[in-house]
């Protein structure tokens, strides 16, 4: 009774569940899969592959008449910490429909079985992208076996043309096949016998011109072709069969070194293009490979961007009735009036020309027709001028962002805020940092619109912080209008007028009165800069307060005074703090140890006082630390010996006492050049990831040249040297040192500048000084050390500033090399020091027993040479914040958020393997 009814329900179960849920075979199969995906001991899949029904399972699909799985989707679930997989070919073939299966990311290194290939005669989608395909020479062998496959995917594989398989083409019926980010070179066997491909990519491989063969032109359904991130440019007949390709719609050869004489004329055959990229190449003659692109009358997206372009715009581009996006930004186009050749091009909707040399003026009344344009970037063309107000024009578009720095507005019009920016509903982003406005900043900017980034810093506007009469702006995230000449006070309910502030930028303005406290109520701040002002009282409290966001404040050069950090100051996730050059007393409070990110400190030219705290060492990542121009006094604390990270330690103009610990040569940046990674806001560092695929630009500010300013007695040079994050240098002058000069100091093999002057340093000139083989500034100068020179010296090629001066330093001069540039006045007064540049000579006599009343001499010079103009005082102050702001300039603000969702567009549907593409590329394109 009971097993009757336990066999009626089975019955109901089989029909209304179990025979259309999955087969016991089929689901079988599937846990062995599993098993061997976490062999041994993973278990990644264990929480979603439970129940009877395998055809719900997560990254499962079925049939759903006949219950058999078609589709297996496990992408980037197998451990990198289990090592390489070799998949069972049988298990997989054994699903008799299975059409799909995705196994990219998995550590796959080859196959047990790979014979049953030749069994799966569904299968029509292989993805096996990002796996370690290279690792044996056969793994990939009986793929050809896969007869109907229609999609193949082997991006990503470091596979060379010694492990491509041969027999590719074999598989007839392919019509998708990417082998990206591989190591291939050479021709690919059996290219042209896929005679049903229609998208071919072949991106960041090693190809040359070898690989794209005449017999190409066989492959009369290809659509698609890529093959950016090559090196096409090495054959310059390469490309020339590529111009049968009649059904080409996409065209991707950005990055591959292609000169004009690589763009063949017959371009224009290809009637049916739509996408045609070309960035980052080297043409130069827009004559000689732009003006046949006009031909391609269906031609929606051109990218040219990166080149080297010279001389103006065709002006057959004004019929390219089809472009909707145009790309040329980072050449150096010039000429006169663009913006003429945009009239008619009604279906544009990305203008991107900035980096060039557009050196006329343009009228915006030109693009009022153009009702589709939503982003236009013009920015960086110093000699363009940009009229809006004339002549009278209406906008028929609504842009989404409008990029206009470093051009000259509205010269004509007045140079105010370009009025036809009130109509701009859906404007998101809009740069006009640096580009000569003038007047105040409208009241509808800010209350009429709703844009989230707003930049106007680097002009002459006027009047007290801009009011906003809507309560709420909540649109805004971005804010930065420094270095103009807004004046009063900040408005003190600025957490209600902009409650969304990431980034909030007001330094180098004449802004008075208190920081508000209502600032510590922005809870997004991330990041806050309010220096040079005239700012004066405490810092708020609760500005540095508990579960603050804020990683880069800087509030140097105002009149702030009371203790640096409140004892309740808290500021987990900061990276840079510059409070230097303001009125702040007191100790160094141990709060900041609440900092373990901390990268840059900067507390110089206050009035702080006490011991240098011996703790500060464990902020691990401390890389640049001024303390220079206080009143600390106490010795060097050796722990700081720990600080492995540290670039610049700059303890100058204090009252330092005892000696020099000789364990600075631990700290490792010292001795081997290590380049600081500074990435407040990683989001954004992200977007420029992203916002470098599309326009192939990475610049980094960090990375590139600083300028460094070097203070000299009375004169100040500036110093284009490192770029900051390489930059090293050790400043201990100005203080009450006393005793020898460690000679393991020689092993700061990586330093580059070194000031232990007017101190009381006794001893000699380690000799181990002659492998400071970095050093480019060496200033020892108001001391008494003794001894000679070390001549070894001589070897210290980079040397261009050396100072000695005023100690009682004897012998000879080195006088060869480098030291044939330093002149007189590195030497004076060192009362026994001979030779040239001196007047003193060494005869035999005098060099060793020089006569007492000419050093008396030289003494009296004393007061001459402190003004002398090589008398270094070396500091840092206002390179890196310069860097820092550049960065956000340039990256933040430029198109980066436009880029970003256009990117993401294109690729939603590929997000996993774009991640690894975005890291490839930059890797790429560092590389070079
Ligand atoms: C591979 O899977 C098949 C089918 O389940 C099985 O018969 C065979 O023993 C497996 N081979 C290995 C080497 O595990
Ligand atoms: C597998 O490939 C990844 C990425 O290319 C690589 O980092 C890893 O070392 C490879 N593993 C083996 C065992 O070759
Ligand atoms: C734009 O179109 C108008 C009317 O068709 C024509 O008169 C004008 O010359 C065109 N301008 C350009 C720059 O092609
Ligand atoms: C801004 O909005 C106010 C109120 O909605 C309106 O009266 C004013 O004309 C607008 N200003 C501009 C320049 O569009
Ligand atoms: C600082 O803030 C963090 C998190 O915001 C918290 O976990 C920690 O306890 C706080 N420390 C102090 C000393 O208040
Ligand atoms: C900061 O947070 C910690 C723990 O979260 C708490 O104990 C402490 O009282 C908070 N301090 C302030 C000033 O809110």
């Amino acid at each position: 009774m009971f097993r009757t009814a336990f066999f009626i329900v089975s019955i109901c179960c089989c029909s209304f569940y179990w025979c259309h849920g999955c087969l016991e075979e089929e689901r079988t199969l599937l846990l062995q899969i599993k098993d061997s995906i976490s062999y041994p001991g993973g278990s990644s899949l264990d929480e979603y592959w439970v129940g009877k029904n395998c055809c719900q399972w997560y990254r499962v699909d079925c049939n759903p008449s006949s219950s058999r799985v078609i589709s297996i989707k496990l992408g980037s679930i197998r451990e990198e910490r289990l090592g390489l997989w070799y998949p069972n070919t049988s298990l997989f073939a054994a699903f008799k429909e299975l059409e799909k299966l995705y196994l990219w990311g998995n550590h796959i290194g080859g196959w047990v079985m790979p014979q049953a290939f030749s069994e799966m005669q569904s299968l029509r989608e292989l993805h096996l992208s990002s796996n370690n395909l290279s690792v044996s020479i056969d793994s990939l062998r009986c793929i050809c076996e896969l007869t109907t496959l229609r999609v193949l995917n082997l991006d990503m594989n470091r596979l060379n043309d010694h492990t491509i398989p041969k027999c590719l083409g074999n598989l007839s019926l392919l019509e998708e096949l990417s082998l990206s980010g591989n190591e291939l070179k050479g021709n690919l066997p059996g290219l042209c016998e896929l005679r049903n491909i229609r998208e071919l990519n072949l991106d960041f491989n090693n190809l040359d011109g070898r690989a794209v063969p005449p017999c190409l032109s066989n492959l009369s359904k290809l659509e698609t072709l890529s093959l950016s991130g090559n090196d096409l440019g090495s054959y310059s007949s390469a490309l020339t069969g590529i111009c049968e390709l009649t059904a080409l719609r996409g065209l991707y050869l950005s990055e591959n070194r292609l000169d004009d004489r690589g763009i063949p004329k017959c371009m224009g055959n290809l009637s049916l293009l739509e996408e045609l990229y070309l960035l980052g190449n080297e043409l130069k003659s827009p004559f000689s490979s732009l003006t046949g692109f006009c031909e391609l009358r269906n031609l929606q997206n051109l990218n040219v961007a990166n080149n080297s372009y010279v001389g103006s715009i065709p002006q057959c581009f004004g019929n390219m009735n089809s472009l909707r996006e145009l790309h040329i930004s980072y050449n150096q186009f010039t000429g006169a009036n663009p913006s003429s050749i945009f009239q008619n091009l009604t279906n544009l909707m990305i203008i991107s020309a900035s980096d060039n040399q557009f050196n006329d003026s343009i009228s915006f009344s030109t693009f009022a027709n153009l009702s589709k344009l939503v982003h236009i970037d013009l920015s960086d063309n110093v000699r363009l001028e940009v009229e809006m107000e004339h002549p009278h024009w209406v906008p028929t578009f609504q842009l989404q962002s409008l990029f206009l720095s470093n051009c000259i507005l509205n010269r004509r019009g007045g140079s105010g805020i370009p009025t036809f920016i009130s109509t701009q509903q859906s404007l998101e982003t809009l740069d006009l940092s640096h580009s000569f406005l003038k007047g105040t900043i409208p009241s509808w900017l800010l209350n009429n619109l709703t844009v989230s980034s707003l930049i106007l810093g680097g002009n002459s506007l006027k009047g007290t912080f801009p009011q906003s009469t809507r309560r709420n702006n909540s649109m805004l995230n971005e804010f930065d209008v420094s270095d103009n000449f807004i004046y009063g006070e900040l408005p003190s309910n600025i957490d209600t007028l902009f409650p969304n502030l990431i980034v909030f930028n007001m330094s180098k303005n004449k802004l008075q009165g208190t920081i508000p406290a209502s600032i510590s109520k922005l809870q997004t701040l991330r990041m806050l800069d309010l220096a040079e002002n005239n700012l004066f009282g405490e810092m708020p409290h609760g500005l540095t307060r508990n579960n603050t966001s804020l990683e880069y404040l800087r509030l140097s050069n105002n009149k702030l005074q009371g203790n640096i950090l409140s004892k309740f100051s808290n500021m987990t996730e900061l990276v840079v703090l510059l409070l230097d050059s303001n009125g702040f007393t007191g100790t160094i409070a141990s709060n900041i140890l609440s900092s373990p990110s901390l990268k840059i400190l900067d507390l110089s030219k206050n009035h702080l006082s006490g011991f240098i705290p011996s703790w500060l060492p464990l902020l691990m990542n401390l890389a640049i630390l001024h303390l220079d121009w206080n009143f600390f006094n106490g010795p060097i604390p050796s722990e700081f010996c720990q600080m492995q990270n540290l670039h610049i330690l700059d303890l100058s103009n204090n009252k330092i006492s005892g000696s020099i610990p000789s364990c600075l040569p631990n700290i490792s940046s010292w001795m081997k050049e290590i380049s600081i990674d500074v990435d407040v806001l990683s989001e954004q560092v992200y977007l420029r990831v992203l916002y470098s695929l599309n326009s192939s630009y990475y610049v980094d500010v960090f990375h590139t040249r600083v300028t460094t300013i070097l203070t000299t007695k009375g004169m100040t040079l500036t110093y284009e040297g490192l770029p900051l994050s390489l930059m090293t240098i050790i400043d201990f002058s100005m203080n009450q040192l006393t005793g020898n000069i460690p000679s393991q100091m020689g092993h700061l093999k990586a330093l580059h500048s070194l000031n232990l002057s007017n101190n009381i340093l006794s001893g000699p000139i380690p000799e181990s000084f002659q492998n400071l083989e970095s050093i480019e500034s060496l200033d020892l100068s108001h001391n008494k050390i003794v001894g000679t020179i070390p001549p070894q010296m001589v070897q210290l090629y980079k040397l261009s500033a050396f100072n000695v001066s005023s100690n009682n330093l004897s012998g000879a001069i080195p006088n060869e090399k480098q030291f044939l540039t330093f002149n007189e006045s590195s030497y004076t007064a060192n009362p026994h020091l001979c030779g040239p540049p001196l007047q003193r000579s060494c005869s035999c006599n005098n060099s060793s027993q020089p006569r007492d009343n000419k050093g008396e001499e030289e003494e009296e010079d004393d007061s001459t040479i402190l003004d002398s103009p090589l008398f270094f005082y070396l500091w840092v102050a206002i390179a890196y914040i310069l860097g820092f702001w550049g960065f956000i300039a340039l990256f933040a603000n430029k198109n980066w958020r436009w880029k970003f969702f256009s990117t993401v567009d294109r690729c939603f549907d590929c997000s996993y393997l774009n991640l690894h593409m975005f890291g490839l590329y930059l890797k790429n394109f560092c590389c070079n």
